[in-house]
């Protein structure tokens, strides 16, 4: 089952009741609903997880490299600002999306430059909750397709020996995965 860390930046646990004229009103709790009920129809597992804190968001990401398949993230504030989150997001080279619930482009200029777009698989920015979801399709297909490709270009004896090196695929759902995690 492809696992996939969800991380939600500073201030959006502020969701539902922060400048609800860009940001909607729907609370970080319900949009974290809809993502875990997508991830269950796709089959995929999701940890969901929010901090305030860019140190704890580099952890995570960091911790992600051997827990998780791929990172949809909204680094929020950080996105504009954080080196350290570009470098852990490079660093551990998991496929990550970015997402925006509201269009940065169309915003203040210091929110038009992202750190993280230059090392994500892609942005999602505009579409409001729905981005996310858009995102944990989008990162479905191209885990499930990437996945299909790399068995297909090893050839088969290869293949035949990596099998049979293989650890087992059960890695531990027993993370720490923060305060902030829904699951
Ligand atoms: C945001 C956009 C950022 O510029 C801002 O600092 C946020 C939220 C968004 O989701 O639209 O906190 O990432």
């Amino acid at each position: 089952m492809l696992r996939i860390l969800v991380v939600h930046g500073p201030n959006l646990n502020l969701l539902g009741t922060r400048e609800q004229s860009i940001y909607g009103t729907l609370s970080l709790d319900a949009l974290d609903s809809s993502i875990t009920k997508l991830a269950k129809e796709l089959g995929v597992q999701v940890n969901l997880c929010q901090s305030n804190n860019e140190g704890e968001l580099v952890t995570w990401i960091q911790e992600a490299q051997t827990r998780y398949d791929g990172i949809i993230i909204n680094p929020a504030a950080y996105t504009h600002t954080s080196v350290a989150i570009r470098d852990a997001i490079a660093a551990v080279g998991l496929p990550t999306v970015e997402v925006h619930l509201s269009n940065i482009h169309q915003r203040e200029e210091f929110r038009h430059r992202s750190y993280i777009a230059g090392v994500a698989l892609g942005q999602i920015a505009g579409l409001g909750p729905t981005g996310y979801l858009l995102a944990l399709r989008g990162l479905h297909d191209h885990l499930t397709a990437s996945g299909r490709q790399k068995k297909m270009s090893t050839p088969a004896p290869a293949r035949r020996r990596a099998k049979e090196m293989q650890p087992s695929r059960s890695r531990s759902n027993d993370r720490k995965q923060s305060e902030g995690s829904t699951e």
